[in-house]
């Protein structure tokens, strides 16, 4: 039993989540998680909404509400977003809770006191329409290192190279397009040079990173320079210090913000189970793993801005230094990064209204329809495009003719031959191999999802499928009404391919799982479900909010466990539903209307 720690990305919360985000952190970190749980590890998954910052300033500002109410709405609608597709954090909360202020706060003061906070003044960009500051996220131009002119000011997604807004070719607003003007400001820094020889330490004994997220991450050390953690912002949070902690404008960036939200979260999750210490066995025992999930825009905050931040924190930089009140903190065992979902090869845009929503998705389709398909075709190492064409294809031939139509016709044989799960006689070597590959694929399938390969695992797992609809052709049951002693056989093993199926799936599908679980005459819960939990501030009980959590502790294992006969089994309801023949022109009806 391992303890395993599934750091999932802190979405922004300036709107509904898209299927591109959910595919990027959300269904690959709860198929892992659901997957460790199984496997009988003792999983802790934590998030939240990121509820700081430019992105959230900027859409206030679009819908006439101030930012605390902006993030309180979609807060909630991501929390709805996220619960409906089944994502099984322990806790999803989010950076506004004063837990996360003070775990921040600590953070900040005990690198700062370690020494790898250097002050700084710098040439920040302001708007020169509005007077206010310009992040350098909100800065686009040439890149002037490898000349790519989608470059941000922070960093150029195409070389990876991290980059000072002011040196950028032909800087613009990435708000309303004006050139910005630069002017000198003071502001923290973390002193990255001196934590270049422990991350490359740290870096070249990762092992199983797909080989891409470690090459971008090795590359990030030979251009290390000290970066800005606070910003010319008044949404934020406070430096905790003298001199500044009464500035309301210098708030702390999302990179010393957010992505410490992992820790404040597991310390909330462990003060919400009243054992205020229950998360340090994640965080402080050598032993533990930790997994960290994302889209490709987040891989240097967490292969090189946090593993820093935690040295610092442990004092483990060339300048020493000693660990705070949280003790030594464990660095990642891997960064899980994705690439991105595209539409049309261009990348999702609500501004561009290019875009699917999940709770739109979700109104129309069933949730493990969109998991499976971001499982089995989505961008787990290239970009993709999605397609409704081969959204329909995936559901209809393999969910709903491959998948569900094998639990169908093998419940329904069962329900009208016997009513219960027959006895198996003697079996012959057809029965026999089927039920080897069943067995064999759980071995096969738990390496590949441990190792992130979610799209193989899931073929594998769907191999099964495909071997037992094969079975049941060859044996034809159907034929068998005079051999009850041959048919109880073949039905029998029949519904032990099933089982194994199902819980082979059960990652990726489970609501699914649960149905079918039930289907075969199973009780109690198979697939456990997050809830959503209004709770009060653990610091200002004038303060309240939804999180999402839940009890997992049920759940099916990750093994063939054999079936019971007389086991009843009733006539099934189907598990799937068949998309109509006309959902493409259908989906590009509405999406032109919109
Ligand atoms: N909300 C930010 C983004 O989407 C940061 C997410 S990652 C975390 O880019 F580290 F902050 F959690
Ligand atoms: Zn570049």
């Amino acid at each position: 039993m391992s303890r395993i720690l599934s750091a999932v990305a802190w979405p922004y919360a300036n709107g509904p989540r898209h299927i591109g985000h959910v595919a990027g952190f959300g269904v690959p970190s709860d198929v892992f998680s659901r997957y460790m749980r199984m496997a009988g590890h003792d999983v802790l998954m934590v998030s939240g909404t990121d509820e700081h910052g430019t992105p959230i300033l900027v859409q206030a500002e679009q819908e006439g509400v101030s930012p605390q109410e902006l993030a309180d709405r979609y807060n909630r609608v991501i929390v709805e977003d996220l619960t409906q597709l089944g994502l099984s954090y322990d806790l999803f909360t989010r950076t506004t809770t004063r837990n996360h202020y003070a775990t921040v706060q600590e953070m900040f003061r005990t690198v700062h006191k370690n020494g790898y906070m250097v002050e700084q003044s710098t040439m920040g960009a302001i708007s020169p329409s509005t007077g206010r500051t310009l992040p350098d996220r909100y800065i686009e131009g040439t890149c002037p290192i490898c000349g790519y002119d989608g470059a941000r000011g922070d960093q150029c997604d195409n070389c990876g190279n991290q980059l000072d807004a002011i040196d950028l070719i032909n800087p613009h607003s990435r708000i309303n397009g004006e050139k910005p003007k630069f002017v000198e400001s003071t502001h923290f820094f973390l002193d990255l040079p001196a934590f270049a020889s422990a991350l490359e330490a740290w870096l070249s004994t990762r092992q199983g990173w797909r080989p891409n997220v470690l090459k971008f991450s090795l590359n990030l050390i030979d251009d290390m320079r000290p970066r800005a953690m606070t910003r010319d912002i008044d949404w934020g949070i406070p430096v905790p210090l003298e001199g500044w902690e009464d500035n309301p404008n210098k708030r702390l960036y999302v990179w010393f913000d957010a992505v410490i939200g992992y820790l404040s979260a597991s310390i909330e999750w462990a003060r919400r189970t009243g054992d205020d210490d229950a998360w340090r066995p994640f965080w402080n025992d050598p032993q533990a793993l930790s997994y960290y999930f994302m889209g490709k825009d987040n891989i240097t905050f967490h292969s090189q801005i946090w593993p820093a931040e935690l040295m610092g924190y442990d004092g483990r930089g060339d300048k020493g230094g000693t660990p705070g009140p949280y003790g030594t903190l464990q660095l990642p065992t891997e960064v899980v990064s994705s690439e991105y979902l595209n539409v049309g090869g261009q990348q999702f845009s609500s501004s561009r209204g290019v875009v699917i929503y999940v709770r739109d998705m979700l109104s129309r389709y069933q949730p493990d329809a969109l998991r499976y398909y971001l499982s089995v075709a989505g961008p787990e190492t290239q970009d993709v495009d999605f397609t409704w064409a081969e959204f329909k294809r995936r559901t209809n031939d393999e969910l709903v003719a491959g998948w569900g139509n094998l639990v169908n016709r093998t419940a329904s044989m069962i329900a009208k031959n016997f009513g219960e799960i027959p006895a198996a006689g003697e079996r012959q070597p057809v029965d026999s191999a089927l039920l080897a590959t069943s067995g064999e694929a759980f071995g096969t399938v738990g390496s590949l999802l441990g190792e992130h390969r979610n799209r193989a695992a899931i073929g594998e797992a769907m191999r099964v499928v495909q071997e037992a609809n094969r079975y049941i052709s060859e044996t034809e049951p159907w034929k068998l009404t005079g051999d009850r002693e041959r048919l109880g056989t073949v039905l029998n093993t029949a519904a032990q391919a099933v089982c194994d199926a199902n819980t082979l799936l059960a990652p990726f599908l489970p609501f699914a799982a649960q149905k079918v679980h039930e289907t075969f005459g199973g009780t109690g819960t198979f697939a456990p479900q997050p809830r959503i939990e209004e709770v009060t501030d653990l610091d200002d009980a004038s303060r309240s909010y939804p999180i999402i959590t839940g009890d997992y502790s049920q759940t099916a294992r990750f093994e063939s466990v054999p079936v019971v006969a007389g086991t009843a089994v009733g006539k099934p309801t189907p598990v799937f539903t068949k998309l109509d023949d006309d959902v493409v022109e259908q989906e590009i009806e509405r999406a032109t209307k919109a």
